[in-house]
């Protein structure tokens, strides 16, 4: 196997493009490129003015001001880029499928597919291909049956390497990860990709399997992380009807060292780009070989998450007198969770959703999510006219503006800074009583009922 001189990433995503930075940063011997057919996003992780570019996370910016332009390219030429390229890292999303059969549940693999035919197409000599996308079971020989039917006498060589980094945390994850997963066929292939992660992670930590285990093992690593939120989610409505504490509980329960005490923190539900979308895969993947019994194990974790949003706004409405009718209520955070901009699936959208077929008022502020963003995860639902989203939604870049004049505030994201508003003051803007819902458990109850609060948490 020839070494690894340059690599190309097809898909500048939350995935592609701060995995490929830190590749890139931590091997300067090596060109790499990320190449995208969305033009604007290119443009922005080209921007000069490293606060615009295309994902907000932590420590980004500094990886990319050290290796771009160096040996990191952003580049919309994709035909270019995976013909100079000895590895190719597919990157592209792969969302839940919305027709045909599988709706609602399989993975659509087109834009894999699509990229698997330009590869085969324009390769004039041998390349590894590297599924970084989280795929179902068994993508890898669809690539590769298209990959060796498609091209002309050039070797393929396909490897899964899923990424296990969290938004949010993805540039100290990538730096420092728990473990990096390769599976593969060709031991010449794995050496190369075990190669470039080995510039920064310890070899103890670069685990080799074959290749389903390799993709199999992503989807069940995000299926068992959503299952331990959907536990303490249904945990916490058992606290709520019998007086005991969910934190307390999850305290308790986290610190046998057999359970531990990571991803119990109850909440108004899970979101993000991964959880749903994996176990749905996982369900579907299941039934498909007839293992009824499996996919409707793991489908309680999707339906347990479901009934925590709608139980979330319910409780809203029940509270504030069975109507929310023309009332303002001033959502904290759109986000699926601190530190990102990402809204894929977060538990706000679902449960302003609700709160809107009940013609509530709705006043977002999240320090990071534009409002055209709020709008096209609303009007993504096809609930109501986007003139109608248009009519009940608001959406502020103050988070004072929007509680003032409230009849109830919702926190639906736990950003830090929340914690440290003036309550007082905005308790004196509200309409009295002054209700806060925390889906978050985040703020402090002992502060807020003191000041005069109706205060509600998730799970106590
Ligand atoms: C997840 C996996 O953690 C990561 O390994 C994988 O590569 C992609 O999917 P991500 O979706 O970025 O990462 O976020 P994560 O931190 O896992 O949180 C997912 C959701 O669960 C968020 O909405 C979060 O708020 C929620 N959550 C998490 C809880 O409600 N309680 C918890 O205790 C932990
Ligand atoms: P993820 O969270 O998995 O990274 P994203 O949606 O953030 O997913 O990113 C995937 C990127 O892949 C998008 O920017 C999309 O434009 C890009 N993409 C999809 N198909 C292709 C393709 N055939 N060629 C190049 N880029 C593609």
């Amino acid at each position: 196997m020839k070494q690894i001189k340059k690599i190309t990433c097809i898909g500048a995503g939350y995935v592609g493009g701060p995995t490929m930075s830190v590749i890139a940063q931590k091997n300067p011997h090596i060109q790499v490129t990320v190449v995208d057919i969305n033009q604007a996003r290119i443009a922005a992780w080209n921007e000069e003015d490293l606060s615009k570019l295309p994902i907000y996370e932590k420590g980004l910016d500094a990886v990319v001001a050290e290796a771009r332009g160096r040996n990191l390219f952003f580049d919309t030429d994709v035909d270019k880029a995976i013909e100079e390229a000895d590895m190719i890292f597919i990157s592209v999303n792969t969302p839940t499928k919305t027709y045909g059969k599988g709706k609602g549940q399989a993975a659509d693999l087109k834009f894999i597919e699509l990229c698997a035919r330009q590869i085969a197409e324009v390769a004039k000599d041998d390349k590894i291909v590297v599924e970084k996308s989280t795929l179902p079971v068994r993508t890898a020989e669809t690539l590769k049956s298209i990959l060796d039917n498609t091209s002309s006498g050039v070797n393929f060589h396909v490897l899964s390497n899923p990424e296990f980094l969290a938004e949010g945390t993805a540039i100290a994850d990538l730096h420092n990860p728990d473990r990096v997963l390769i599976g593969g066929e060709n031991t010449e292939a794995i050496n190369a990709l075990v190669g470039i992660y080995a510039s920064w992670v310890p070899n103890e930590r670069i685990l080799t399997t074959n290749l389903w285990s390799s993709e199999l093992s992503k989807l069940v690593a995000n299926a068992f992380l959503a299952q331990r939120v959907s536990s303490i989610n249904a945990v916490s409505e058992l606290c709520e009807a019998t007086g005991a504490n969910v934190d307390e509980v999850a305290k308790a329960v986290g610190m046998d060292s057999r359970i531990g005490p990571k991803f119990l923190k109850a909440s108004v539900g899970f979101g993000g780009s991964c959880f749903q979308k994996d176990i749905l895969n996982l369900v579907y993947i299941a039934r498909s070989y007839n293992l009824h019994a499996v996919a409707d194990y793991w489908e309680q974790v999707i339906i347990m998450n479901d009934h925590q949003k709608t139980r979330f706004a319910e409780k809203i409405i029940q509270t504030m007198y069975n109507t929310v009718n023309g009332k303002q209520i001033a959502f904290l955070g759109w986000a699926f969770k601190k530190d990102t901009n990402d809204t894929r699936e977060s538990a706000a959208i679902y449960v302003a959703d609700h709160l809107l077929d009940e013609e509530a008022q709705v006043v977002v502020y999240d320090p990071k999510v534009s409002a055209a963003q709020v709008y096209k995860d609303l009007d993504a639902l096809g609930t109501r006219a986007p003139e109608a989203n248009r009519r009940l939604v608001k959406v502020v870049d103050n988070a004072y503006e929007a509680m003032d004049g409230a009849h109830a505030i919702a926190v639906l994201t736990e950003w830090e800074a929340f914690k440290t508003y003036d309550w007082a003051q905005i308790k004196e803007g509200m309409k009295k009583p002054a209700f806060v819902f925390d889906g978050r458990k985040l703020l402090d109850r002992k502060q807020l009922e003191e000041l005069g609060f109706k205060y509600y948490a998730i799970g106590e």
